[in-house]
């Protein structure tokens, strides 16, 4: 069996591929040696009943890192910053799996997502590429919504608008969006038993509280909560944030199309969903086919996308956060042909930014490199 280092296995990502792990017992088919950047000696989890006799083993010991097939980090940029360069100087032989964006546009790492790309996987693999690195979340969950589409060479550009969730800038802005939430209702907790209140001067508390000084807003760095934040991550050089410039890139490198690369575009918007990422699309199509061909193509594409009816119970009942959450279903509706002609389609879609968008391609790559 193949020995497989994981780093960052406690982390929100790292939490949600162990449990995805035992869900699948794929401890059982590999060899795990569980390593910790601050608390080496201390007892290894026994995931799946996995009997780890070894405690947990220093994550910068690049002799014992070198013994491994595989290490699989959910530990962060910085990490892969300062171990992998030097793995790599040792001409280690085994495969690096990533799911931190620090080696994503590097030639050598290919971004995986297979229900999309296992073609480009398996090219890679022949080629005898050892970097594979998790895609951006909101990269992964368009394409595993729209795979069908992109997948039979029917999109021209897609426009996009993101409401993404607090999970993605991690656990302390999760943490921080509850707070927050909570601070604003308890200052009108009175005002909201009494149905005579007024319903403006309620509103007119809540965002005195949200202005104020006191309000948590450490992480986000502005309020969340009754608001949005229409800026991810840092500046580009022409005015895209870094999320936004990401969507094409990426994009066009899992799908393997980096000579005619496919335009992506939009706006990435942080809103106070927990841990689902939701886009709105504008997508030009190639050809105009039929609504009901495109929902076939989509629905077809993979086992997790299901298209949800263009009516008003069935998408507030299945195509929000709160039905997506915590599931492998990839959500997509509102599909329409929009007024701007016939080749031109709206989708609304939702998925768990912690699943798809994050640990389920970084586990369904390492069973595929393990076993
Ligand atoms: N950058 C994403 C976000 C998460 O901020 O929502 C990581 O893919």
């Amino acid at each position: 069996m193949k020995k497989v280092g994981f780093i960052g296995w406690r982390g929100m990502v790292g939490s949600v591929l162990m449990e995805r792990m035992q869900q699948e017992s794929d401890f059982s088919q590999l060899t795990p040696i569980f390593f910790t950047t601050s608390q080496v000696g201390q007892v290894a989890p026994q995931f799946d009943g996995t009997s780890v006799s070894q405690p947990l083993q220093d994550a910068y010991d690049l002799d014992l890192l070198s013994q491994l097939d595989i290490i699989v980090t959910c530990q962060g940029g910085d990490y892969t910053h300062e171990v992998y360069p030097k793995l790599k100087e040792r001409n280690w032989q085994g495969y690096w799996i990533d799911a931190s964006s620090a080696l994503r546009m590097e030639k050598d790492a290919i971004i995986v997502l297979d229900p999309v790309n296992q073609t480009v996987i398996d090219r890679a693999i022949q080629q005898g590429i050892k970097t594979f690195v998790g895609g951006n979340c909101t990269v992964s969950l368009m394409l595993m919504a729209l795979g069908g589409l992109f997948d039979k060479g029917l999109v021209e550009w897609v426009s996009v608008a993101t409401y993404q969730a607090a999970s993605g800038a991690g656990a302390k802005n999760m943490r921080e969006l509850l707070q927050q939430m909570g601070v604003l209702e308890n200052v009108v907790t009175n005002e909201l038993k009494n149905p005579a209140s007024e319903i403006l001067f309620i509103e007119k508390k809540v965002t005195e509280t949200m202005r104020s000084a006191e309000f948590p807003t450490e992480y986000f760095g502005a309020p969340l909560a009754g608001s949005l934040i229409p800026w991810i991550d840092k500046a580009m050089s022409n005015g895209q944030t870094r999320e936004e410039w990401k969507g094409m890139v990426e994009t066009n490198k899992i799908l393997g199309n980096e000579g005619e690369p496919i335009a992506v575009d939009g706006y990435c918007v942080r809103i106070g969903a927990l841990r689902c990422h939701s886009q709105a699309f504008t997508i030009k199509l190639k050809e105009n086919i039929s609504l009901a061909q495109v929902e076939e193509l989509l629905s077809q594409h993979n086992p997790w996308v299901k298209v949800i009816p263009n009516q008003r119970e069935a998408t507030i009942k299945e195509l929000t956060p709160a039905a997506v959450t915590g599931t492998l279903n990839i959500a997509v509706g509102r599909l329409r042909k929009l007024a701007m002609g016939e080749q031109y389609l709206g989708a609304f879609t939702v998925g768990d930014q912690l699943l798809w968008g994050a640990a389920e391609p970084v586990r369904r790559i390492l069973m595929q490199l393990a076993t």
